[in-house]
């Protein structure tokens, strides 16, 4: 199996400091160009300064082909722990969305990989609205729950979808030669592993949109965000990061000089337990750029960009390893922090915090807001891969 460690969200915090940023200095504040990861940044509210958000098409946009090129089946496979699957999830639908669109197929509901990783069994129609889905989408692709069977001469087949395992970031193209060649003989094609097999660099605002357009979460996931949207929004201006400092990162980056004998211990084991071994020059790797920035660096880069010590900072979920030690200096940078425990005002989240509703909503807080697409600043250091 290929577990992939998706860009590390740092990188969309980047985004989100970059975006920030160019709006403050009153640049173009409406970036299209090509993106990487879309990203967000709240203000007072969506309209404000004339931000706006990219899921409407900007230019001719056909809807889908009525004759089908075949069927689209993709296995999307888990990150590496519980709180970021939900976004490596939804990356992946957003991408099997796109590639149908590309190849004209009709896309079959995306098959969730319930692994180890992952203990929630409520698969894609726990977590999103089927038929939202399917009908916000419905200008944009052909979706079915699964690939009906033929009719011919009388007889019902069933339509086996032949595997194949795209390659790492497979470029548009790939997905118009080889995959549509098999798709074409075979009629369906199922697509796993599916995390990290469409390039994210597109040259196309429209098919960026659709990428980031593609997913809705089910009904009450999108109201509990919202609240906790509206509720930040009354408060004024907030920036949201997810500092992603956290165990699965730095052990598969293999990070540990800066922690204590214990901590690089259970970091160890991590890696171990969880990655292909490579050898790695653990004193190195900071040096050369593959690790996640600490808190304190993330505070002391937002400081450096003359956010003071007023700004009020949502912090996305996810365990932060090596406690208070590391999250202190960013607090005395920014003392006014707020995560989805503190805000919810349905006090629904509290006991649930670390579960998927929390990371959805999480998620959400980002999408809700004007969501913007960016250039990757980052990358190298946060998105390795592992086979
Ligand atoms: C998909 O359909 C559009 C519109 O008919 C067409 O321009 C495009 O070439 C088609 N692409 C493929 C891969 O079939
Ligand atoms: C922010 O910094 C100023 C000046 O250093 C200080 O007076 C103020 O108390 C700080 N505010 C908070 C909320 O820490
Ligand atoms: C959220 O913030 C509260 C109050 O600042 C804190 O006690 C709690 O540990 C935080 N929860 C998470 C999941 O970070």
């Amino acid at each position: 199996m290929v577990a992939n460690l998706s860009i590390g969200v740092i990188v969309l915090l980047i985004c989100t400091l970059s975006l920030l940023f160019s709006a403050n200095v009153g640049r173009d504040p409406e970036p299209t160009r090509s993106s990487k990861v879309v990203m967000l940044s709240c203000g007072e509210s969506a309209e404000s300064g004339g931000w706006r958000p990219s899921s409407a098409p900007r230019s001719d946009w056909p809807p889908p082909t009525k004759e089908t090129n075949g069927y689209l089946s993709v296995r999307c496979n888990g990150g590496l722990n519980q709180q970021h699957i939900n976004m490596w999830m939804m990356l992946q639908i957003c991408n099997a969305v796109l590639s149908a669109r590309i190849m004209n197929a009709t896309l079959v509901l995306p098959e969730l990989d319930a692994n180890s990783f992952w203990h929630d069994d409520s698969g894609f129609q726990g977590i999103y609205a089927v038929e939202h889905f399917i009908d916000t989408l419905k200008y944009d692709v052909k979706i079915v729950g699964m690939i009906p069977d033929v009719h011919k001469n009388g007889k019902t087949m069933k339509i086996k979808a032949f595997q194949i395992r795209p390659p790492r970031d497979a470029p548009i193209d790939w997905y118009l030669t080889t995959a549509l060649t098999a798709m074409k003989e075979h009629s369906a094609i199922y697509l796993t592993p599916f995390s990290h097999r469409l390039a994210e660099e597109i040259d196309s605002p429209e098919y960026q949109r659709l990428r980031y357009h593609a997913l809705r979460l089910k009904p009450h996931i999108m109201k509990l965000s919202e609240s906790i949207v509206d509720k930040l929004r009354s408060l004024g201006h907030f920036m949201s990061i997810h500092l992603r400092f956290e165990m699965d990162m730095l052990a598969f980056a293999g990070c540990f000089d800066i922690f204590n004998p214990e901590e690089q211990k259970i970091l160890k084991k991590y890696r171990k337990e969880n990655f292909a071994e490579k050898r790695l020059i653990y004193n190195e790797r900071r040096a050369i750029g593959k690790c996640p920035l600490t808190p304190e660096e993330v505070g002391l880069i937002l400081r450096a960009m003359r956010f003071d010590n007023s700004t009020r900072i949502y912090l996305a979920a996810g365990e932060l390893f090596g406690g208070e030690r590391f999250m202190k200096p960013f607090r005395t940078l920014f003392p006014r922090l707020d995560n989805h425990s503190s805000v919810d005002p349905s006090e629904e989240l509290s006991p649930n915090s670390q579960g998927l509703i929390g990371s959805a909503v999480d998620y959400m807080v980002f999408v809700s807001c004007p969501t913007f697409s960016c250039q990757r600043t980052m990358g190298r250091a946060t998105s390795p891969t592992i086979s």
